[in-house]
C-alpha cells in the first residue's frame, strides 16, 4: 500500500520520450486499467483509439502547439466518449488511469488536451471517429528520455491546499 501511495505521487507528465516501441500486449493493458475507471451511473460511454502509425501520431502532434509533446511519442491513445451526461468526468477519470497505468509499466506519459480545443472534429475525421463522439483527450506514450522525467513538476504543498471541517 505504501508503495502505491508513493508510486501515485510519483507520476508526473514526460514530453520528451527514446525512439523505441511499446510491446502491444503493454497498450492493451493500460486501456484494459482505463475500463475500470469510475463512471457516473456505471454509463461506460468510453472508445479508446491506439494510435502507432508515426504518419498519424505526426499529424496529430501538427493539430496545435499543445499537441507537440505526441510528435515523438511511440504510441497515442485517444480517448472518446458518447454524448451523456458526465462524459467528460467519466472521460476524465479514464484518462487518469491510463497515465497510472502507463507510470506502473514505466511508460512515460502526457495528457493532451481534447475537449474544447478547435481541432476535436479534425481528430475525428483523422480516426474516422463517429462526429457524435466526443474527444476527451489524447494521451502521448513512450519511455521516458531523460532519467529523472517523472520527477520535474512542483507541486503546492498539503498545507496550503488541506483544510479541516471547513474551508
Ligand atoms: C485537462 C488537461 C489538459 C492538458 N492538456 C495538455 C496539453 O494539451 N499539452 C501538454 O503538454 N500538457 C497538457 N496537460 C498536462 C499538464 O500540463 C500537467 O498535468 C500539469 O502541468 C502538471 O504536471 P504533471 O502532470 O507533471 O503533474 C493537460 C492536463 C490536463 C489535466
Amino acid at each position: 500500500m505504501e508503495n502505491l501511495l508513493k508510486f501515485l505521487k510519483e507520476r508526473r507528465s514526460v514530453r520528451a520520450f527514446q525512439d523505441k516501441n511499446i510491446p502491444k500486449e503493454q497498450l492493451q493493458e493500460i486501456v484494459d486499467v482505463a475500463r475500470f475507471a469510475p463512471t457516473a451511473r456505471n454509463v461506460q460511454p468510453w472508445e479508446f483509439v491506439v494510435v502507432t502509425d508515426k504518419e498519424k501520431i505526426a499529424q496529430l502532434s501538427d493539430l496545435g502547439q499543445n499537441a507537440k509533446p505526441l510528435a515523438g511519442a511511440a504510441a497515442c491513445i485517444v480517448v472518446f466518449c458518447a454524448d451523456s451526461n458526465y462524459f467528460l468526468e467519466d472521460g476524465s477519470a479514464a484518462t487518469c488511469n491510463i497515465l497510472l497505468a502507463a507510470t506502473a509499466l514505466g511508460i512515460g506519459s502526457c495528457w493532451i488536451a481534447g475537449d474544447k480545443k478547435p481541432y476535436c472534429q479534425q481528430v475525428n475525421a483523422l480516426l474516422a471517429a463517429p462526429a457524435n463522439m466526443k474527444l476527451i483527450s489524447m494521451i502521448a506514450l513512450g519511455y521516458p528520455q531523460e532519467e529523472n522525467a517523472f520527477k520535474i513538476t512542483p507541486k503546492r504543498e498539503l498545507k496550503e491546499l488541506l483544510h479541516w471541517e471547513k474551508f
